[in-house]
């Protein structure tokens, strides 16, 4: 989508971090931007913050794990702007740990929030998206943790299935006119580490069972150590900008954890090699 001054943009999480950077980029090259988020309160300053540059945005809450609350944001852009070219998929939860620390709220919530609401986005946008017949373009926030697991495992699960989705998706949106884009951040400067400010009250107290300790203790730290040392998010929604122009299947950060998909990679291909030359029985 090379034109994006005057198109109208939907972008979850807008409220703060990389939904923010996005809102900001967007806006700065011309689209109109309806934010959408949870947090009331961020959401109204970060509304304020970006009308402060003459931007032209409004702003909806809403939790969008709730498919119903989706529906009515995606409802409130059409009654402000008429139409809506862009849907930036990008809320998003750290939530859950890896096997022995499972819980079903961090599954729920986690799955939730980061999936489900893409999901549902794709599904309610869609159509509005290609009602127009202008063309337009879908991001979702997967993470570079879509790529390569181990950790979080609720965390990893939704963020490969964003991956997934983006990637048949872009093959079924072409033809009608919509690109798709994944965004597989590396570690970004925002808040998503109290991640658990936004966590419902139906799930209160019933996230992790014990505070973490021993190795994954060490790993908490070396993701907050690497969180805290993250680019900028005003870079990224540069980047998603650039992305939705030049219609980039992979928006990445940086080349942090190449080495890791390549590995990744590597086993898979080992994996083919081994069996290379079998005949299967049928
Ligand atoms: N920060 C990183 O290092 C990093 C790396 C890879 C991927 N990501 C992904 O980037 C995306 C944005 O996160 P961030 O890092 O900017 O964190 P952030 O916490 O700063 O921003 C996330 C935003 O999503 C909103 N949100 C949370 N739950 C919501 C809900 N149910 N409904 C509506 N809005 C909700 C929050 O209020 C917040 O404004 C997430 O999908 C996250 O998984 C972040």
């Amino acid at each position: 989508m090379k034109d994006i001054a005057g198109k109208t943009a939907f972008v979850t999480g807008a409220a703060s971090g990389i939904g923010l950077g996005i809102a900001t980029a967007l806006s700065q090259a011309g689209a109109k931007v309806m934010l959408c988020d949870i947090e009331e309160e961020a959401l109204r300053k970060a509304r304020a913050q970006l009308e402060a540059t003459n931007a032209d945005v409004d702003a909806v809450r809403a939790d969008v794990s709730l498919k119903a609350e989706l529906k009515a944001a995606a409802d409130a852009t059409l009654a402000r702007y008429g139409k809506v070219h862009i849907l930036v998929n990008n809320a998003g939860v750290g939530g859950g740990g890896p096997y022995g620390t499972w819980t079903d709220a961090a599954w729920d919530w986690t799955m939730g929030v980061n999936l489900d609401a893409v999901i549902w986005g794709v599904e309610i946008f869609g159509p509005l998206i290609e009602s127009h017949g202008e063309g337009g373009h879908i991001v979702s926030t997967a993470s570079i943790a879509g790529l390569i697991s181990g950790g979080s495992m609720p965390y990893n699960v939704s963020k490969y299935g964003v991956v997934a989705l983006s990637e048949g998706l872009r093959i079924e949106l072409a033809p009608r006119g919509i690109g798709v884009s994944v965004l597989c951040p590396s570690f970004v400067r925002t808040r998503i580490l109290t991640s658990q400010r936004n966590l419902p009250e139906r799930l209160a107290g019933k996230l992790v069972p014990t505070p973490p300790s021993g190795p994954l203790a060490e790993r908490f730290k070396a993701v907050r150590e690497g969180v805290e040392r993250g680019a900028d998010p005003r870079y990224v929604g540069e980047l998603v900008r650039e992305g939705i122009e030049n219609d980039w299947p992979y928006i990445f950060t940086d080349t942090e954890f190449e080495h890791h998909i390549e590995a990744r990679f590597a086993a898979i291909k080992q994996g083919f090699d081994r069996i290379r030359g079998r005949t299967p029985a049928r």
